[in-house]
């Protein structure tokens, strides 16, 4: 089974990951977890911090010679700010070096500063806006690198674009290739595949940035290459399409998820939603006539792309902030207002790419799951053959 978990607070010394069940004999990139990294750091609308840090994920074990060994893989990304923190954040007692405590007792609207608060009995948001930050996206994205490596070895990609910025939004399906050229575009500014709309929504960015205002938008994940048959129907909780969903859903800001052009389909006839099927002969697969469905059918890959979209809602922190009740006084302030994002739609892309490969990689090697790489090549082999034989 593959598992992953994540520590660390946004301004604590190290971000850290943990992922177990990777096979052995994954060739590791290093290049590629750390152009991952880049890729969450970029993005027009993004906060000064992007610019302090060059995340870099340093890994600690389960990793020799360039390859996984089978056992967990601990990895440490370091807060290259830590010493502007140490004071604030110390794991030793400081008390009563109060200016350096950094304390937020003006919670903000659409953070878990309230809610978080009440629930540890802190008089100090501080205390749960360090971990709820969406800083730890860094964490899965090195994770998800590590799926995607694995996913690689059996041609299959994970990719993202920008759907929507605010009220932009492109009105058109935009084609793998066109995906795969913008991700390798690294000064593109928002990562959407059509430069007219991209500019449209640069100057939403722009208003947002003077108004003191914040948006969110849509970002679309889709993976290439993935067979027929992950994931199952059997059972409410081992259907890929809820898993999927979870995975999505439970990065920062994310609102909403939805499976192809589920939203849409929903007000449609099932004459206008449902995709074909066809037998191709060459390949000796089936195929689909269109992909509506997203590459899921049932909860289990039907073979074509998958394809998932997050919804961000805008981001929370207003530098023209709203009102809000101090966690100490209970009188009525403006919110706390710390350096931030106004737009994340791309970064949130690349967390969303991350998460959509871990949960792949986990319904693949669920599937065909071995200790070693060549043992997972072995069954994933003889599927192949069967579907060939099929
Ligand atoms: C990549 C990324 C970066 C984010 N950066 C910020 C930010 O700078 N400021 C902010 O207020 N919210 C930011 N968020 C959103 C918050 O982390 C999120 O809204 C908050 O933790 C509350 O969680 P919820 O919106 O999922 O309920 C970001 C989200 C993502 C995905």
């Amino acid at each position: 089974m593959l598992r992953f978990v994540t520590a660390g607070e946004s301004h604590g010394q190290a971000l850290v990951a943990w992922i177990s069940g990777l096979p052995a004999g994954v060739p590791v990139d290093l290049d590629f977890i750390a152009r991952e990294l880049h890729r969450r750091q970029l993005g027009y609308g993004r906060g000064g911090r992007q610019r302090i840090e060059k995340d870099q994920a340093d890994i600690l074990a389960g990793v020799r010679h360039g390859k996984t060994i089978g056992a967990p893989i601990a990895l440490r990304i370091e807060n290259r700010d830590w010493k502007n923190w140490e004071k604030a954040m110390p794991v030793e007692d400081s008390e009563g070096a109060e200016d350096a405590q950094r304390r937020l007792t003006a919670p903000r609207p659409g953070h878990a500063d309230l809610p978080g608060a009440q629930k540890f009995n802190f008089h100090d948001a501080r205390y749960v806006l360090e971990r709820a930050s969406a800083r730890e996206t860094a964490a899965r994205t090195a994770a998800g690198a590590l799926a995607k490596l694995l996913l690689r070895e059996f041609g299959a990609a994970v990719l993202s674009h920008t759907v929507a910025v605010g009220h932009v939004r492109l009105e058109r399906a935009a084609s793998w290739e066109e995906i795969a050229s913008i991700c390798d575009n690294l000064d593109s500014p928002l990562r959407c595949v059509d430069p007219s709309t991209e500019a449209k929504m640069k100057a939403e960015v722009d208003h947002v940035l003077r108004a003191g205002d914040s948006v969110g938008g849509i970002f679309e994940v889709v993976a290439r290459g993935i067979p027929p048959g992950l994931g199952t129907h059997v059972q409410w909780d081992e259907k890929l399409d809820a898993k999927l969903a979870r995975a999505i859903m439970s990065i920062q800001a994310v609102k909403a998820v939805e499976i192809g052009t589920g939203v849409s389909n929903s007000g449609s006839y099932g004459s206008e939603v449902q995709d074909e099927i066809r037998y191709d002969r060459d390949r000796k697969r089936f195929v689909h006539a269109s992909n509506r469905a997203g590459g899921l059918e049932g909860g289990i890959t039907n073979g074509e792309d998958v394809v998932v979209r997050g919804y961000l809602k805008p981001i929370s922190t207003l530098r023209r902030a709203l009102l809000t009740a101090d966690l100490n006084t209970k009188e009525e302030v403006k919110a706390a207002y710390e350096r931030s994002d106004v737009c994340v739609v791309p970064a949130g892309g690349v967390a969303g790419e991350a998460m959509v490969a871990l949960t792949l990689a986990g319904a693949f090697l669920e599937k065909f799951g071995g200790d070693s790489l060549g043992e997972v090549r072995r069954n994933f082999d003889g599927y192949q053959q069967q579907l060939d034989n099929f």
